[in-house]
């Protein structure tokens, strides 16, 4: 697939069959990801692969409780609820960290964000490649304390990325 057909067919996928990948697959993506430009060339993005279909559920039962905040509106709380429900089907999950940060705000440059954003678009766009169905799940942002948490990370987590077939 060119690179034009890849941006062209893009698009996000919120379920997913129980096809699961191939590591060879998994490992690829992560590698177009790496290869995205970033400022100051400080490449400030890791990527924790999860399979395990018990830390899935235990991220999405974190998610629902995080979506049960009475702050929270109906609508966001509709989206984040569709967010874990994708996050349990999906085979692979992904999640995006800063790698230069030790806690939310320090040692960040002020473009790290936006590098990871375009290492996270690489990875949609080599996973569209693959012939896979993709979804950028920010939603995580709900809870990313207790997902770190859960996962004993010591980045913080700035997005998820949910891999598998349609
Ligand atoms: C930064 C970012 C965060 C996103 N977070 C979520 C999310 O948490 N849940 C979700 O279902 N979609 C999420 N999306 C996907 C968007 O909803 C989707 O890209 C948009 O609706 C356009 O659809 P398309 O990707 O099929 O073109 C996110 C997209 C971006 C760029």
């Amino acid at each position: 697939m060119s690179v034009f057909d890849a941006i062209a067919t893009r698009k996000s996928t919120r379920r997913f069959n129980s096809r699961s990948l191939d590591n060879r697959s998994i490992k690829s993506i992560i590698e177009f990801a790496d290869k995205a430009p970033s400022a100051k060339d400080r490449k400030p993005w890791s990527f924790v692969v999860i399979t395990d279909q018990s830390i899935k559920v235990a991220i999405a039962h974190i998610l629902y409780e995080a979506a049960r905040t009475p702050t929270n509106a109906s609508s966001i709380r509709d989206g984040v609820e569709k967010s874990a429900d994708a996050i349990v089907q999906a085979p692979v999950v992904l999640i995006a960290c800063d790698s230069q940060t030790t806690g939310v705000g320090k040692d960040s440059h002020p473009a790290d964000l936006l590098s990871i954003g375009a290492a996270i678009e690489n990875a949609l766009l080599a996973a569209t490649g693959f012939g896979l169905k993709s979804l950028w799940v920010g939603d995580v942002l709900e809870a990313r304390v207790e997902i770190a948490n859960l996962l004993s990370l010591e980045h913080p987590i700035i997005s998820a990325i949910l891999l598998g077939y349609r």
